[in-house]
Protein backbone atom coordinates (compact mmCIF):
# COMPACT_ATOMS: atom_id res chain seq x y z
CA UNK A 1 0.00 0.00 0.00
CA UNK A 2 1.47 3.42 -0.76
CA UNK A 3 2.23 6.06 2.19
CA UNK A 4 -0.75 9.05 1.67
CA UNK A 5 -0.21 12.18 2.30
CA UNK A 6 -1.39 13.50 5.80
CA UNK A 7 -4.33 15.65 5.72
CA UNK A 8 -4.39 19.55 6.08
CA UNK A 9 -3.87 20.28 9.84
CA UNK A 10 -6.94 22.11 11.11
CA UNK A 11 -6.31 25.70 11.98
CA UNK A 12 -8.14 25.74 15.01
CA UNK A 13 -6.04 23.32 16.86
CA UNK A 14 -4.33 24.54 20.12
CA UNK A 15 -0.20 23.99 20.40
CA UNK A 16 -0.80 21.84 22.99
CA UNK A 17 -2.50 19.97 20.94
CA UNK A 18 -0.49 19.63 18.24
CA UNK A 19 2.51 18.55 20.43
CA UNK A 20 0.59 15.92 21.76
CA UNK A 21 -0.21 14.48 18.23
CA UNK A 22 3.48 15.05 17.62
CA UNK A 23 4.35 13.14 20.22
CA UNK A 24 2.04 10.29 19.35
CA UNK A 25 3.98 10.07 16.49
CA UNK A 26 6.78 10.61 17.41
CA UNK A 27 6.53 7.45 20.32
CA UNK A 28 4.75 5.61 17.03
CA UNK A 29 7.66 6.31 15.04
CA UNK A 30 10.55 5.09 17.41
CA UNK A 31 8.31 1.71 17.68
CA UNK A 32 8.39 1.52 13.54
CA UNK A 33 12.16 2.28 13.62
CA UNK A 34 12.75 -0.90 15.99
CA UNK A 35 10.57 -3.09 13.59
CA UNK A 36 12.28 -1.59 10.27
CA UNK A 37 15.39 0.26 9.53
CA UNK A 38 15.82 3.94 10.27
CA UNK A 39 15.75 3.96 6.31
CA UNK A 40 12.30 2.17 5.47
CA UNK A 41 9.98 4.24 4.07
CA UNK A 42 7.56 3.67 7.31
CA UNK A 43 10.36 5.37 9.55
CA UNK A 44 10.80 8.08 6.83
CA UNK A 45 7.13 9.13 7.03
CA UNK A 46 6.92 8.88 10.38
CA UNK A 47 10.33 11.37 10.08
CA UNK A 48 8.52 13.55 7.41
CA UNK A 49 5.55 13.57 9.75
CA UNK A 50 7.26 14.98 12.86
CA UNK A 51 9.91 17.41 10.93
CA UNK A 52 6.36 19.05 9.21
CA UNK A 53 4.52 19.75 13.17
CA UNK A 54 7.68 20.99 14.38
CA UNK A 55 7.15 23.60 11.23
CA UNK A 56 3.58 24.37 12.09
CA UNK A 57 4.48 25.31 15.88
CA UNK A 58 3.83 29.19 16.88
CA UNK A 59 7.43 29.70 17.66
CA UNK A 60 7.72 31.35 21.40
CA UNK A 61 11.16 33.26 22.42
CA UNK A 62 14.39 31.50 23.20
CA UNK A 63 13.30 28.19 21.40
CA UNK A 64 14.21 27.45 17.73
CA UNK A 65 11.60 24.85 17.32
CA UNK A 66 10.36 21.95 19.60
CA UNK A 67 11.89 22.05 22.94
CA UNK A 68 10.46 18.60 25.00
CA UNK A 69 12.08 18.13 28.56
CA UNK A 70 11.65 14.95 30.68
CA UNK A 71 10.93 14.76 34.67
CA UNK A 72 9.06 12.33 36.62
CA UNK A 73 9.30 9.86 33.64
CA UNK A 74 6.69 12.44 32.28
CA UNK A 75 7.27 14.46 28.64
CA UNK A 76 6.89 18.41 29.55
CA UNK A 77 6.06 21.19 27.10
CA UNK A 78 6.79 24.71 27.75
CA UNK A 79 5.95 24.06 31.55
CA UNK A 80 3.24 21.51 30.92
CA UNK A 81 3.33 17.91 31.86
CA UNK A 82 2.02 15.55 28.94
CA UNK A 83 0.51 13.20 30.53
CA UNK A 84 -1.49 11.14 28.41
CA UNK A 85 0.95 11.42 25.82
CA UNK A 86 4.12 10.61 28.11
CA UNK A 87 2.06 7.28 28.67
CA UNK A 88 2.62 5.95 24.79
CA UNK A 89 6.22 7.35 24.64
CA UNK A 90 8.03 6.03 27.49
CA UNK A 91 10.29 4.32 25.23
CA UNK A 92 11.10 7.86 24.10
CA UNK A 93 11.58 8.72 27.64
CA UNK A 94 13.82 5.99 28.77
CA UNK A 95 15.83 6.14 25.74
CA UNK A 96 16.82 9.87 26.76
CA UNK A 97 17.04 9.10 30.37
CA UNK A 98 18.95 6.01 29.14
CA UNK A 99 22.10 8.90 28.24
CA UNK A 100 21.06 10.74 30.81
CA UNK A 101 19.63 13.13 28.93
CA UNK A 102 17.01 15.75 29.89
CA UNK A 103 14.59 16.16 26.80
CA UNK A 104 14.81 16.57 23.04
CA UNK A 105 15.21 19.31 20.77
CA UNK A 106 14.24 19.65 16.46
CA UNK A 107 14.96 22.74 15.06
CA UNK A 108 12.57 24.16 13.07
CA UNK A 109 14.93 23.80 10.12
CA UNK A 110 15.01 20.00 10.81
CA UNK A 111 14.96 17.97 7.16
CA UNK A 112 13.64 14.55 7.51
CA UNK A 113 16.72 12.70 7.56
CA UNK A 114 17.79 14.90 10.12
CA UNK A 115 14.48 13.48 12.32
CA UNK A 116 14.94 10.24 10.81
CA UNK A 117 18.33 9.71 12.10
CA UNK A 118 16.86 10.99 15.51
CA UNK A 119 15.06 8.42 15.71
CA UNK A 120 17.77 5.81 14.20
CA UNK A 121 19.49 6.83 17.44
CA UNK A 122 16.97 6.84 19.99
CA UNK A 123 15.33 3.27 18.52
CA UNK A 124 19.19 2.04 19.25
CA UNK A 125 20.25 0.15 22.21
CA UNK A 126 22.76 2.63 24.10
CA UNK A 127 26.71 2.22 23.24
CA UNK A 128 28.35 1.47 26.48
CA UNK A 129 28.87 4.49 28.29
CA UNK A 130 26.85 6.61 25.56
CA UNK A 131 25.55 9.75 27.28
CA UNK A 132 23.79 12.46 25.40
CA UNK A 133 26.49 14.39 24.66
CA UNK A 134 27.42 11.54 22.47
CA UNK A 135 24.86 10.51 21.08
CA UNK A 136 24.52 14.70 19.85
CA UNK A 137 28.26 13.59 18.16
CA UNK A 138 27.16 10.71 16.63
CA UNK A 139 24.34 13.02 14.99
CA UNK A 140 26.90 15.47 14.21
CA UNK A 141 29.39 13.36 12.63
CA UNK A 142 26.23 12.42 10.19
CA UNK A 143 25.94 16.12 9.19
CA UNK A 144 22.64 16.44 11.70
CA UNK A 145 22.95 19.40 13.83
CA UNK A 146 19.41 20.78 14.01
CA UNK A 147 18.07 17.85 16.19
CA UNK A 148 19.51 16.93 19.49
CA UNK A 149 19.90 15.67 22.73
CA UNK A 150 19.71 18.43 26.01
CA UNK A 151 21.61 18.45 28.86
CA UNK A 152 19.61 17.08 32.23
CA UNK A 153 18.03 20.35 33.91
CA UNK A 154 15.50 20.96 35.80
CA UNK A 155 12.19 22.36 34.48
CA UNK A 156 9.50 23.90 36.08
CA UNK A 157 6.80 21.13 37.38
CA UNK A 158 5.91 21.94 40.23
CA UNK A 159 5.76 18.20 42.50
CA UNK A 160 2.67 16.51 40.33
CA UNK A 161 0.11 20.06 40.70
CA UNK A 162 -1.18 20.05 37.09
CA UNK A 163 -2.28 23.99 36.35
CA UNK A 164 -2.64 23.87 40.42
CA UNK A 165 -6.20 23.14 39.88
CA UNK A 166 -5.93 19.40 40.34
CA UNK A 167 -3.67 16.22 40.71
CA UNK A 168 -2.19 13.41 38.71
CA UNK A 169 -2.87 10.09 40.13
CA UNK A 170 -2.61 7.79 37.30
CA UNK A 171 0.59 5.52 37.76
CA UNK A 172 2.49 6.71 35.38
CA UNK A 173 5.38 4.27 35.41
CA UNK A 174 3.19 1.10 36.18
CA UNK A 175 1.19 2.47 32.49
CA UNK A 176 4.43 3.11 31.13
CA UNK A 177 5.32 -0.68 31.62
CA UNK A 178 2.28 -2.30 30.50
CA UNK A 179 2.55 -0.57 26.97
CA UNK A 180 5.85 -1.79 26.91
CA UNK A 181 5.40 -5.15 27.30
CA UNK A 182 2.56 -4.76 24.51
CA UNK A 183 5.32 -3.02 22.52
CA UNK A 184 7.45 -5.87 22.48
CA UNK A 185 4.88 -7.84 21.44
CA UNK A 186 4.17 -6.09 18.26
CA UNK A 187 7.91 -5.60 17.91
CA UNK A 188 8.20 -9.49 18.44
CA UNK A 189 5.34 -10.25 15.69
CA UNK A 190 7.23 -8.14 13.39
CA UNK A 191 9.99 -9.22 13.18
CA UNK A 192 8.54 -13.27 13.26
CA UNK A 193 9.50 -13.93 17.25
CA UNK A 194 7.36 -15.36 19.70
CA UNK A 195 4.82 -13.87 22.30
CA UNK A 196 6.78 -13.75 25.60
CA UNK A 197 3.57 -14.79 27.51
CA UNK A 198 4.76 -14.74 30.93
CA UNK A 199 5.43 -11.03 30.99
CA UNK A 200 1.79 -10.31 29.77
CA UNK A 201 0.28 -12.62 32.33
CA UNK A 202 2.98 -10.83 35.27
CA UNK A 203 1.45 -7.47 34.44
CA UNK A 204 -2.18 -8.36 34.41
CA UNK A 205 -1.40 -10.22 37.72
CA UNK A 206 -0.20 -6.73 38.54
CA UNK A 207 -3.32 -4.65 37.41
CA UNK A 208 -5.37 -7.33 39.46
CA UNK A 209 -3.70 -6.28 42.76
CA UNK A 210 -3.67 -2.83 42.05
CA UNK A 211 -6.92 -3.20 41.45
CA UNK A 212 -7.28 -4.98 44.70
CA UNK A 213 -5.35 -2.36 46.55
CA UNK A 214 -6.92 1.01 45.77
CA UNK A 215 -8.84 0.51 42.27
CA UNK A 216 -9.07 4.83 42.29
CA UNK A 217 -5.64 5.39 40.74
CA UNK A 218 -5.56 2.61 37.79
CA UNK A 219 -9.02 3.08 37.30
CA UNK A 220 -8.36 6.61 36.55
CA UNK A 221 -5.64 5.85 34.16
CA UNK A 222 -8.58 3.52 32.72
CA UNK A 223 -10.04 7.27 31.95
CA UNK A 224 -6.45 8.86 29.95
CA UNK A 225 -8.06 10.19 27.12
CA UNK A 226 -5.00 10.07 24.98
CA UNK A 227 -4.93 8.40 21.55
CA UNK A 228 -1.59 6.39 20.63
CA UNK A 229 -1.41 4.65 17.24
CA UNK A 230 -1.04 1.25 18.23
CA UNK A 231 -3.58 1.37 20.69
CA UNK A 232 -1.28 0.19 22.65
CA UNK A 233 -3.29 2.26 25.80
CA UNK A 234 -6.98 0.98 24.17
CA UNK A 235 -5.06 -2.54 25.10
CA UNK A 236 -4.56 -1.65 28.64
CA UNK A 237 -7.40 0.29 29.35
CA UNK A 238 -9.53 -2.67 28.44
CA UNK A 239 -7.77 -4.68 30.40
CA UNK A 240 -7.99 -2.48 33.44
CA UNK A 241 -12.01 -2.07 32.65
CA UNK A 242 -12.27 -6.11 32.12
CA UNK A 243 -10.48 -7.17 35.35
CA UNK A 244 -12.76 -4.39 37.39
CA UNK A 245 -15.57 -5.87 35.74
CA UNK A 246 -14.42 -9.62 36.15
CA UNK A 247 -14.04 -8.84 39.72
CA UNK A 248 -17.64 -8.73 40.47
CA UNK A 249 -18.18 -11.83 38.29
CA UNK A 250 -15.58 -14.36 40.10
CA UNK A 251 -13.29 -14.38 43.05
CA UNK A 252 -11.38 -17.07 40.68
CA UNK A 253 -7.49 -15.11 40.87
CA UNK A 254 -6.01 -17.38 37.99
CA UNK A 255 -9.03 -16.86 35.93
CA UNK A 256 -8.72 -12.62 36.45
CA UNK A 257 -5.52 -13.01 35.18
CA UNK A 258 -6.19 -15.36 32.06
CA UNK A 259 -9.19 -12.74 31.44
CA UNK A 260 -6.73 -9.87 32.39
CA UNK A 261 -4.55 -12.05 28.93
CA UNK A 262 -6.55 -12.41 27.15
CA UNK A 263 -7.95 -8.46 27.45
CA UNK A 264 -4.27 -7.38 26.76
CA UNK A 265 -3.74 -9.42 23.77
CA UNK A 266 -7.00 -9.26 22.30
CA UNK A 267 -6.16 -6.88 19.72
CA UNK A 268 -2.43 -8.19 19.59
CA UNK A 269 -3.93 -9.07 15.66
CA UNK A 270 -3.53 -5.12 14.68
CA UNK A 271 0.53 -5.85 14.73
CA UNK A 272 -0.37 -7.48 11.42
CA UNK A 273 -2.31 -4.48 9.90
CA UNK A 274 -0.99 -2.46 7.63
CA UNK A 275 0.46 0.66 10.04
CA UNK A 276 -1.25 3.46 7.57
CA UNK A 277 -4.63 2.31 8.40
CA UNK A 278 -3.54 1.53 12.02
CA UNK A 279 -2.28 4.95 12.10
CA UNK A 280 -5.12 7.00 9.79
CA UNK A 281 -6.48 10.14 11.93
CA UNK A 282 -9.44 10.07 9.73
CA UNK A 283 -12.92 8.05 9.47
CA UNK A 284 -11.13 4.73 7.02
CA UNK A 285 -12.67 3.92 3.77
CA UNK A 286 -14.46 0.52 3.11
CA UNK A 287 -11.28 -0.92 1.95
CA UNK A 288 -8.92 0.12 4.90
CA UNK A 289 -12.25 -1.49 7.04
CA UNK A 290 -12.46 -4.42 5.66
CA UNK A 291 -8.08 -4.76 5.77
CA UNK A 292 -9.02 -3.45 9.74
CA UNK A 293 -11.14 -6.34 10.29
CA UNK A 294 -8.70 -8.98 9.10
CA UNK A 295 -7.38 -8.44 12.45
CA UNK A 296 -9.20 -11.28 15.00
CA UNK A 297 -8.29 -13.75 12.42
CA UNK A 298 -4.67 -12.74 12.18
CA UNK A 299 -4.52 -12.36 16.47
CA UNK A 300 -6.08 -15.77 16.66
CA UNK A 301 -3.27 -16.92 13.60
CA UNK A 302 -0.45 -15.85 15.35
CA UNK A 303 -1.79 -16.95 19.16
CA UNK A 304 -2.59 -20.46 17.57
CA UNK A 305 1.06 -20.86 16.56
CA UNK A 306 2.14 -20.63 19.82
CA UNK A 307 1.86 -23.53 21.94
CA UNK A 308 1.95 -21.47 25.56
CA UNK A 309 -1.12 -19.83 24.13
CA UNK A 310 -3.86 -19.80 26.55
CA UNK A 311 -7.70 -20.71 24.86
CA UNK A 312 -9.01 -18.12 26.84
CA UNK A 313 -6.63 -15.60 24.74
CA UNK A 314 -6.84 -17.23 21.36
CA UNK A 315 -11.24 -17.18 21.99
CA UNK A 316 -10.78 -13.63 22.98
CA UNK A 317 -8.47 -12.42 20.15
CA UNK A 318 -10.96 -14.42 17.54
CA UNK A 319 -14.46 -13.61 18.56
CA UNK A 320 -14.39 -9.92 20.10
CA UNK A 321 -16.01 -8.48 17.01
CA UNK A 322 -18.60 -11.06 16.65
CA UNK A 323 -21.73 -10.47 18.08
CA UNK A 324 -24.19 -12.87 20.26
CA UNK A 325 -26.28 -13.58 17.22
CA UNK A 326 -23.39 -14.44 15.07
CA UNK A 327 -23.54 -11.33 12.96
CA UNK A 328 -19.88 -9.14 13.48
CA UNK A 329 -16.64 -10.29 11.91
CA UNK A 330 -14.85 -12.71 11.09
CA UNK A 331 -17.56 -14.79 10.11
CA UNK A 332 -17.32 -18.38 10.34
CA UNK A 333 -19.41 -21.17 8.58
CA UNK A 334 -20.55 -22.98 11.51
CA UNK A 335 -22.38 -21.50 14.24
CA UNK A 336 -20.02 -20.55 16.85
CA UNK A 337 -20.68 -18.85 20.31
CA UNK A 338 -18.38 -16.85 22.48
CA UNK A 339 -17.24 -17.47 25.85
CA UNK A 340 -17.78 -15.48 28.36
CA UNK A 341 -14.38 -13.96 28.56
CA UNK A 342 -14.85 -12.92 24.79
CA UNK A 343 -18.00 -10.99 25.73
CA UNK A 344 -16.09 -9.66 28.67
CA UNK A 345 -13.57 -7.98 26.86
CA UNK A 346 -16.27 -7.06 24.13
CA UNK A 347 -18.02 -5.31 26.34
CA UNK A 348 -15.37 -3.43 27.64
CA UNK A 349 -13.60 -3.04 24.08
CA UNK A 350 -16.85 -0.89 22.83
CA UNK A 351 -16.78 1.24 26.22
CA UNK A 352 -13.25 1.76 26.06
CA UNK A 353 -13.37 2.78 22.40
CA UNK A 354 -16.46 5.39 22.86
CA UNK A 355 -15.00 6.67 25.69
CA UNK A 356 -11.49 7.43 24.35
CA UNK A 357 -10.48 10.40 22.74
CA UNK A 358 -9.35 9.44 18.58
CA UNK A 359 -8.41 11.78 16.39
CA UNK A 360 -11.29 12.92 14.64
CA UNK A 361 -13.96 12.51 17.72
CA UNK A 362 -14.30 14.02 21.25
CA UNK A 363 -14.61 11.21 24.16
CA UNK A 364 -17.98 10.40 25.63
CA UNK A 365 -19.62 10.48 28.49
CA UNK A 366 -19.61 7.30 29.91
CA UNK A 367 -23.75 7.70 29.86
CA UNK A 368 -23.58 8.30 26.18
CA UNK A 369 -21.51 5.23 25.77
CA UNK A 370 -24.04 3.34 27.71
CA UNK A 371 -26.85 4.49 25.51
CA UNK A 372 -25.20 3.70 22.30
CA UNK A 373 -24.14 -0.04 23.91
CA UNK A 374 -27.43 -0.77 24.82
CA UNK A 375 -28.77 0.39 20.91
CA UNK A 376 -26.25 -1.87 19.76
CA UNK A 377 -28.91 -4.75 19.59
CA UNK A 378 -27.39 -8.13 20.17
CA UNK A 379 -23.70 -7.23 19.59
CA UNK A 380 -23.50 -7.39 23.13
CA UNK A 381 -24.60 -9.47 26.22
CA UNK A 382 -27.33 -7.64 27.30
CA UNK A 383 -27.51 -8.94 30.84
CA UNK A 384 -23.38 -8.47 31.14
CA UNK A 385 -24.21 -5.16 30.02
CA UNK A 386 -26.09 -3.82 32.43
CA UNK A 387 -24.16 -5.94 35.33
CA UNK A 388 -21.12 -3.75 33.50
CA UNK A 389 -23.00 0.10 33.64
CA UNK A 390 -24.48 -1.33 37.05
CA UNK A 391 -20.34 -1.73 38.31
CA UNK A 392 -18.74 1.05 36.26
CA UNK A 393 -21.07 3.61 37.46
CA UNK A 394 -22.51 7.26 36.05
CA UNK A 395 -19.47 8.74 37.50
CA UNK A 396 -16.78 5.70 37.21
CA UNK A 397 -14.38 5.29 39.91
CA UNK A 398 -11.28 7.84 38.75
CA UNK A 399 -13.22 10.50 37.07
CA UNK A 400 -13.25 14.19 38.75
CA UNK A 401 -16.09 15.89 39.11
CA UNK A 402 -17.42 19.69 40.07
CA UNK A 403 -19.61 19.56 42.96
CA UNK A 404 -22.44 22.24 43.39
CA UNK A 405 -20.12 23.61 46.28
CA UNK A 406 -17.13 24.32 43.90
CA UNK A 407 -15.28 21.58 45.07
CA UNK A 408 -13.98 19.42 42.62
CA UNK A 409 -13.54 15.78 43.70
CA UNK A 410 -12.38 11.99 42.98
CA UNK A 411 -15.02 9.51 42.46
CA UNK A 412 -13.31 6.47 44.45
CA UNK A 413 -16.60 4.33 44.93
CA UNK A 414 -20.26 3.44 44.30
CA UNK A 415 -22.98 3.60 46.03
CA UNK A 416 -26.34 2.22 45.37
CA UNK A 417 -27.38 5.60 44.10
CA UNK A 418 -25.61 5.38 40.35
CA UNK A 419 -25.45 8.76 40.38
CA UNK A 420 -24.31 9.78 43.89
CA UNK A 421 -21.05 7.82 44.26
CA UNK A 422 -18.22 8.37 47.46
CA UNK A 423 -16.01 10.93 46.38
CA UNK A 424 -12.37 12.41 47.58
CA UNK A 425 -12.18 15.82 47.99
CA UNK A 426 -9.37 17.31 45.50
CA UNK A 427 -9.34 20.95 45.80
CA UNK A 428 -11.58 23.39 47.89
CA UNK A 429 -14.73 25.83 46.37
CA UNK A 430 -11.59 28.43 44.84
CA UNK A 431 -10.17 25.58 43.59
CA UNK A 432 -6.82 25.55 45.48
CA UNK A 433 -5.85 22.00 45.72
CA UNK A 434 -6.43 20.48 48.73
CA UNK A 435 -2.94 18.41 49.69
CA UNK A 436 -3.94 17.03 53.11
CA UNK A 437 -3.61 12.63 51.76
CA UNK A 438 -6.47 12.02 54.28
CA UNK A 439 -8.48 14.97 52.40
CA UNK A 440 -12.52 14.68 53.60
CA UNK A 441 -13.77 11.51 51.64
CA UNK A 442 -17.67 12.26 51.12
CA UNK A 443 -20.40 9.49 50.56
CA UNK A 444 -22.72 11.88 48.28
CA UNK A 445 -25.49 8.70 48.35
CA UNK A 446 -26.00 10.14 51.99
CA UNK A 447 -28.13 13.26 51.68
CA UNK A 448 -28.78 13.54 55.52
CA UNK A 449 -24.66 13.86 55.86
CA UNK A 450 -23.83 15.89 52.94
CA UNK A 451 -27.40 17.92 51.96
CA UNK A 452 -26.02 20.54 50.23
CA UNK A 453 -23.01 18.59 47.62
CA UNK A 454 -24.52 17.19 44.32
CA UNK A 455 -22.43 16.24 41.67
CA UNK A 456 -23.11 19.75 38.88
CA UNK A 457 -21.01 18.05 36.28
CA UNK A 458 -18.23 15.45 35.02
CA UNK A 459 -15.08 17.03 34.13
CA UNK A 460 -11.86 15.42 32.73
CA UNK A 461 -8.59 16.39 33.49
CA UNK A 462 -7.28 17.69 30.43
CA UNK A 463 -10.78 18.30 28.10
CA UNK A 464 -13.72 20.33 28.72
CA UNK A 465 -17.08 18.85 30.40
CA UNK A 466 -18.39 15.24 29.06
CA UNK A 467 -21.97 15.21 31.50
CA UNK A 468 -24.31 17.24 33.11
CA UNK A 469 -26.64 15.20 35.09
CA UNK A 470 -29.37 17.26 36.22
CA UNK A 471 -31.24 15.04 38.75
CA UNK A 472 -31.45 11.01 40.03
CA UNK A 473 -34.80 10.24 37.97
CA UNK A 474 -32.99 11.04 34.53
CA UNK A 475 -32.10 7.71 34.98
CA UNK A 476 -35.41 7.11 33.69
CA UNK A 477 -34.84 7.80 30.50
CA UNK A 478 -32.15 4.92 30.86
CA UNK A 479 -33.04 1.67 28.91
CA UNK A 480 -32.00 -0.97 30.74
CA UNK A 481 -33.54 -4.23 30.39
CA UNK A 482 -34.98 -5.84 33.33
CA UNK A 483 -32.24 -9.22 34.36
FE1 LIG B 1 -10.32 -5.38 17.98
FE1 LIG C 1 -9.87 -3.51 20.87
Amino acid sequence: MSLKPREPLPESRSTQDLVVEMVDDLAAALVNARIYRPDHPRVIESARSTARFVRELTPVEGERGLRLSVANDLLVHRGHPLVGASIAASRLIGAITARGGGGLEIDDDASNDDVARLLGGLAARPNEGEDWQAFNTQLANLGTRSVRMLPPFVVGVRGTALGGRTTIVTPVKFYQSCIDVLQEVTVSICHGGRIEFADVQSHAEAVLRRLEGDEGPLMNLARQDQYDAFTFGHSVRVAVLAMNFARTLTSDHELLIRIGTAALLHDCGKSLVPFEILHSRKQLSAEEKREMSKHPSYGAEILLDHDAADPLTIAAAFGHHRSCDGKGYPNTLQEHHNLLVTEIVKICDVYEALTAARPYKRPMSPVRAYRVMMSMGEHLDRKLLRRFIENNGIFPIGQLVLLTTGERARVIAQTNRIVFPRVKLETDPHGSPLLDPDALTIDLSLPQTHPHRGIVEAITDLAPTVVKPRAEPDLTTFPLPSV
